[in-house]
């Protein structure tokens, strides 16, 4: 299949279609750079540098490619930046997504897979979570991927656009080609690894009063290839859908430091600072939907693979992609 990938300059974009090429698809890479690196590019993928804001560019570009399929990653993705600045994410995460979407009922494209997130729920009153919890989302960041999910439902029911929603839980690990860089790196494992690599002082645990079993923050990590593998199976849907997608499995911040100090060998000082307003105790995912009606099943659900991964391609790119 041909599938038209938005944001495959970034972390998660550039591993799935890295998985896409190997499986024999062909891949349309769309991205404007701005958060994601050329190096991250697939050389086997065609590349258009084009931002979606601009309506024309996306139109053209989706109606030249005539994908299967698109895969929609491009996205900012800050919760914090988007509590200061709630506009921009409303902008490029909803508005600019809009001119997507007429881009894919004006070519003709059936299928639509978006990267949503567990930021959609809010502070859930259960964990693990499942599909059925409402979404009560507590930063714009987290809206405007719901926007985007009920925004999805309406091209369905009016343009027959089938779409497959995808709610991380958090995304971490690498392939032995790419891996995490972001410009900006609020993530726990690469901020850690990079105080194992001595590019940073400490770690920062924020809050170690909570309620769970060492008092910090409990999250569920799903490695980037078994991610890969789940956007494999939407492709295969045949109506829409949202799934969580996670491990099922939480770890604290407490044991993701032991497991990074474990693997690296490298000790990491801790600090521990203020809870972070808005930060839940517990996310996991309740994945059962997606492995009964897609067949996920995670190849890697321990963390232990998922930090050496991390780890080994942190090593080979100390300065990550370098620009
Ligand atoms: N990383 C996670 O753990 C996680 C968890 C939940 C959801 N998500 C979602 O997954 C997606 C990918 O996340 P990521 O960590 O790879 O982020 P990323 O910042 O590494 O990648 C996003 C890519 O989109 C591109 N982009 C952004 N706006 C664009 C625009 N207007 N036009 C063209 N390209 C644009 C950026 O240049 C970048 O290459 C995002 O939608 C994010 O909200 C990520």
């Amino acid at each position: 299949m041909h599938i038209f990938v938005t944001g495959g300059a970034g972390y998660i974009g550039s591993i799935c279609s890295e998985e896409l090429l190997n499986a024999g698809h062909e891949v349309t890479i769309f991205d404007n750079l701005t958060e994601g690196h050329r190096k991250a590019l697939d050389s086997r993928a065609t590349f258009v540098e084009g931002d979606l804001a601009d309506r024309e560019k996306i139109i053209g570009a989706v109606a030249t490619a005539k994908p299967a399929a698109i895969m929609h990653f491009a996205a900012n993705a800050l919760v914090g930046e988007s509590m200061t600045n709630p506009s921009k994410y409303f902008r490029n995460n909803v508005a600019a997504g809009i001119n997507l979407l007429d881009a894919a009922v004006e070519a003709g494209v059936k299928k639509f897979i978006f990267s949503s997130t567990c930021a959609t729920y809010g502070t859930p009153e259960r964990v693990p979570i499942d599909e059925r919890l409402p979404q009560h989302p507590i930063n714009p960041y987290g809206l405007s991927k719901l926007m985007f999910e009920q925004i999805l439902d309406w091209y369905d029911k009016i343009h027959g656009l089938v779409n497959v929603k995808l709610r991380y839980f958090n995304a971490a690990g690498a392939s032995e080609q790419f891996g995490e860089d972001h410009r900006i790196e609020t993530h726990l494992i690469p901020n850690i690894i990079k105080v194992a690599l001595g590019q940073r002082e400490k770690a920062e645990i924020y809050g170690d009063k909570y309620a769970t079993p060492d008092g910090t923050c409990i999250r569920d990590y799903i490695h980037i290839l078994d991610l890969a593998a789940a956007h494999m199976l939407a492709l295969k849907a045949e109506k829409s859908e949202a799934y969580n997608l996670g491990c099922g499995e939480g770890f604290s911040v407490r044991q993701v430091i032991d497991i990074v100090q474990k693997v690296s060998g490298v000790p990491i000082p801790v600090e521990v600072k203020p809870p972070r307003a808005g930060d839940p105790p517990r996310l996991i995912s309740g994945s059962h939907k997606i492995m009964t009606q897609l067949g996920w099943k995670p190849r890697f659900p321990r963390l232990l693979p998922i930090i050496e991964s991390a780890w080994a391609w942190h090593q080979k790119h100390p300065n990550g992609y370098g620009d």
